[in-house]
């Protein structure tokens, strides 16, 4: 099977890869990405409200781009018995960031290798095993990860790491429910998980869902009093949620406590490079007679280079306070789209992080696709919550865009007051022209019928975020 338009990559695509829930097959094909931007396989261009959480930055910043353009002309690898200045540099940037005094660093290539390294680190430091985290989270596919998170239909098939206890979630199942009655439930089920059982070595969890939920700000200390009274380190995944996206540098900054390890990942490649990295309290280095993070991609000066250059782009633009500026701003307009008593039941948002929950009434997917067809691109989950993850660099209005796009892709029940933009804006988009993208008559590739874009047709699991998002 040969050709590159957008169909026939669609059929490659579900022809050449493994398919897996979320990845393969898909719908669409990108072939340009800019600042916020995304053009795919029909021209039409999307403002990209998922970025899968990586694209802090925007697309192709001339920065980041500059700099992996010199570092490919003079070290574009070294093997790991050497050093290097961008991997170095990195590693210093981020320990100073970090909040919570003396730290050093890890770096992986990905955000699952990242925790299962930081829980590495947390059995040899405390000498134990276990570890506890919520129900309906997730911190990666690599199988010690899996076992650790908490999407237990995913994890189903494989083996898993002895010791792995969960407690309900934090966050209201539902999205928009009591967040202070499930957080009191949530600490409850922690306070006897570590009352009865063999102490953990470490607690792992998003200080700040990515759904988002917010828990009230008694929680946290709570249960890092807890954690630290027996004996267990308090590990924070931060991997969706850190540099910036909820207006604070570390999500954990919301609140009043003090992580022994944080994770980050995703946004820290700058939407190029597949980067992690493990910042953890400096008197945790006590595995230095292991290899708990020898991975080959180490300390790749490119990975760091463009760790650096995406470090400086979020400071010099100031855009963490921005994100929790234009985070305001979009939470005031998801208010009034809820408050127009359309299909828009409710939302979350922390800084450019949200969640909508629709009418029971509503498709999601249809809404999804009017979205696209209107230039914005949106998730949807199983459970039917559409999720928006904008990058740091949007603009005010491109937030009005976004909830004026939405006010046109909702059925509303009554107009409502948007601000200044006018959907007007849109770039050039034939609402009619997306959809379609349907695999053509490729002959050898029928069954690109897509079954697993409908999470309608998935019976209900955890309503929490896909997989990768
Ligand atoms: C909260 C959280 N933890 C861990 C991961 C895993 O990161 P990666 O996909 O880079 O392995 C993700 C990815 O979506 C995530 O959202």
């Amino acid at each position: 099977m040969t050709g590159a338009g957008p169909a026939m990559l669609v059929a490659r695509d579900a022809a050449a890869f493994l398919h897996q829930r979320g990845s393969t097959p898909v719908a669409r094909a990108v072939v340009a990405a800019e600042g916020s931007w995304l053009t795919d396989g029909d021209g039409h261009r999307v403002l990209d409200g998922h970025g899968n959480g990586c694209h802090h930055i925007g697309y192709r910043h001339p920065r980041l781009v500059d700099a992996l353009t010199r570092q490919l002309a003079t070290l574009p690898f070294a093997p790991r018995r050497f050093t290097n200045a961008p991997a170095v540099a990195l590693a210093e940037r981020l320990a100073g960031l970090w909040p919570y005094g003396p730290a050093r660093v890890l770096f992986a290539p990905s955000g699952s290798d990242a925790i299962e390294i930081a829980l590495k680190l947390a059995y040899v430091a405390t000498g134990r095993q276990g570890s506890i985290a919520f129900t309906g989270a997730w911190h990666g596919a690599g199988l010690g990860a899996l076992s650790v998170g908490g999407r237990f239909a995913e994890a189903a098939p494989m083996p898993r790491l002895s010791g792995c206890r969960h407690v309900p979630a934090y966050w209201p199942t539902d999205g928009l429910g009591d967040a202070d009655a499930a957080a009191r439930v949530s600490y409850q089920a922690l306070v006897a998980a570590f009352g009865n059982g063999p102490p953990p070595a470490a607690l792992l969890a998003e200080p700040v869902h990515s759904a988002p939920g917010l828990p009230p700000p008694w929680f946290w200390p709570a249960v890092a009093r807890l954690a630290r009274d027996h004996g267990s380190l308090l590990i924070f995944d931060e991997i969706p949620t850190g540099l910036g996206k909820t207006g604070r540098w570390f999500a954990s900054q919301h609140f009043d406590v003090t992580p022994d390890i944080t994770v980050l990942g995703k946004a820290l490649g700058g939407a190029v490079m597949p980067l992690a990295a493990l910042i953890a309290r400096a008197d945790l280095d006590r595995a230095g007679h292991l290899a708990i993070g020898h991975v080959t991609h180490e300390k790749n000066p490119m990975l760091a280079t463009a760790g650096l250059a995406t470090l400086d782009v979020l400071a010099d633009g100031d855009l963490v306070a921005r994100a929790a500026e234009l985070g305001a701003r979009l939470a005031a307009g998801l208010d009034r789209l809820t408050a127009a008593g359309g299909a828009l039941r409710g939302a979350r948002v922390a800084g450019l992080l949200a969640a909508l929950w629709l009418r029971p009434d509503q498709d999601p997917l249809a809404v999804e696709r009017r979205c696209y067809a209107l230039g914005l691109n949106l998730t949807v989950d199983r459970a039917g919550r559409l999720s928006l993850s904008l990058p740091l660099i949007v603009t005010a209005s491109d937030i009005d865009r976004v909830v004026a796009v939405l006010a046109q892709a909702l059925p509303a029940a009554e107009p409502v007051a948007l601000p200044a933009v006018e959907p007007v804006a849109l770039p050039a988009v034939e609402p009619v022209a997306l959809p379609a993208v349907e695999p053509v008559a490729l002959p050898a590739v029928e069954p690109v019928a897509l079954p697993a874009m409908e999470p309608v047709a998935l019976p209900a699991m955890e309503p929490v975020a896909l997989p990768g998002d």
